[in-house]
């Protein structure tokens, strides 16, 4: 996204302050994740794609330190001692800018599926008009029951919508109001001066709290310029107070992210089985069977085949690799690697080019090496494993002693025969060898084999007999 605004004397103010009570959650709001991301990372991310870097969060005593957490010096934090309204909220973030900007942009925490298009189209539209005090984004025949609903005054006969009267929240509505109106985002621009002068003068609602929407009734009472920018697509108006909300925008997240896969060259085979995070990448021609979840900071290369029935977290997969129904998490996978079905590897796995896992291969910490093949149920674990190795069936790197881990560390060309233990700290030399069932306590050097219970050496064999 271009950051087409970067002149503009504009500050953003993310208000996140609020108790979340609908959430019914231990854990702030904010830090609910949709698409891999915190809640909060998505107003961020849309304000600085929009070219706004200079950012307030309104945070509460309780979640100030777990949103810091996440965002780090992305932006300043003022705290809300009482989550009175959003009113306050923004008075809030106001009250930390050394001076007053141009231009003021609001969001609120709890709506990610707000476009950076949106935004930029809505101070567009505000600066349209020099005299332009607020500009308030909201989305057309949109349903939103818990959302403000905007009003407007009667058209006496002419076409277009009428004058912005005011925003009528769903606390305040009469009668619950479940058809498709014209609906309040939650996203505003405001001249700085202005709201900071009005902010201190808005009353109090009939429940007792600071809304920040009253400001728009104020401004049309006082004559002032103020406008409803009916441009936002309905979805975007889609906040999230409650775990079905989060449900809901995670679903629509979801369809955004697996469109734009597929307009890139990415066969999904069924969109509505693939789960993919916003912060994955994958390269063209790549297919994605059913079942399949790519999650956190996946990339996947070329003309791969992943899944059916994947999981594969914060890896990196190259080019040409086949994926059936296996785990992979933090692990590196090199071009042209087979895995699955159901193997799993642990974080610190490193598949080397052309290498082959089959059934239920667990791996972890270890590099397996180019073009070697573990086919059948085993545990490699905290090893180093040259290239063009055979791992046989049931294979058991015994990495651990009830205390420390150890590592293994099998040569090039090794064979390892079926049943082999190896226990840790032990190594198996180049070219070396062990017999079906060795239980290896001792290095085995270069060229050598070992059999038997405990492994023991058997005598080194001429050249070309073996
Ligand atoms: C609010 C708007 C509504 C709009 C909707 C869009 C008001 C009064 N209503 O309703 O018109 O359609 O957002 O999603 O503004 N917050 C604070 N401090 C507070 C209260 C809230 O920081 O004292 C924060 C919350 O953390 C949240 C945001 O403000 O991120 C909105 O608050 P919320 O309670 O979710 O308001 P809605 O009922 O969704
Ligand atoms: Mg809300």
């Amino acid at each position: 996204m271009n950051a087409i605004n970067s002149g503009v004397d504009a500050v953003g103010i993310v208000i996140a302050a609020g108790r979340g009570s609908r959430m019914r959650s231990r854990i702030p709001k904010p830090l609910h994740t949709l698409a891999g991301r915190e809640l909060i990372r998505y107003p961020i991310a849309v304000l600085q794609a929009c070219g706004i870097s200079r950012l307030v969060v309104v945070v509460s005593p309780e979640n100030k330190d777990a949103i810091s957490g996440v965002l780090g010096n992305q932006a300043v934090y003022a705290v809300q001692a009482t989550p009175e309204g959003t009113a306050d909220a923004v008075a809030c973030g106001l009250r930390v800018l050394p001076e007053i900007p141009h231009l003021v942009v609001i969001l609120a925490g709890d709506t990610p599926l707000v476009r950076p298009e949106s935004i930029l189209g809505l101070m567009a539209n505000h600066q349209t008009d020099p005299a332009r005090r607020m500009t308030i984004l909201t989305a057309p025949d949109a349903y939103g029951p818990d959302l403000g609903h905007i009003k407007r005054a009667a058209r006496d006969g002419k076409d277009g919508p009428g004058d912005l009267a005011g925003i009528e929240e769903a606390a305040d509505r009469a009668e619950p109001d479940y058809g498709l109106a014209e609906v309040n985002t939650g996203v505003y621009c405001f001249d700085g001066s202005w709201l900071a002068d009005r902010i201190r003068t808005v009353p109090k609602s009939a429940g007792g709290e600071l809304y920040l929407t009253a400001l728009a009734a104020m401004a049309v009472d006082a004559g002032d310029a103020v406008e409803a920018a009916s441009i936002a697509m309905a979805d975007e108006a889609m906040g999230v107070n409650d775990r079905e909300q989060l449900a809901a925008a995670g679903a629509v997240l979801r369809d955004r992210v697996n469109r734009f896969w597929m307009a890139a060259g990415v066969t999904l085979v069924d969109p509505g089985a693939t789960y993919i995070d916003l912060d994955v990448q994958i390269g063209q021609d790549t297919v994605i069977q059913p079942n399949t979840m790519l999650t956190g900071a996946t990339t996947v290369g070329e003309e791969c085949e992943i899944g059916p029935n994947a999981c594969v977290s914060d890896s990196a997969i190259g080019d040409r690799c086949r994926i059936v129904a296996s785990t992979l998490e933090e692990s590196r996978v090199e071009d042209d690697v087979e895995i699955g079905p159901y193997s799993h590897l642990r974080p610190g796995a490193w598949i080397q080019a052309s290498a082959h896992l089959g059934n239920y291969v667990e791996v972890k910490n270890s590099r397996v090496g180019p073009g070697t093949a573990a086919g059948h149920f085993c545990y490699l674990g905290d090893s180093d494993i040259g290239d063009g190795v055979n791992i046989g069936a049931g294979t058991i790197t015994c990495n651990y002693d009830g205390v420390d881990k150890h590592q293994t560390v099998i040569g090039r060309r090794a064979f390892i025969g079926s049943d082999t233990m190896l226990v840790a700290p032990v190594s198996v030399g180049d070219g070396a060898a062990t017999g079906a069932g060795a239980v290896v306590t001792r290095d085995v050097p270069e060229g050598r084999r070992a059999v038997g219970v405990p492994a023991r050496l058997l005598p080194q064999q001429q050249s070309g007999s073996d």
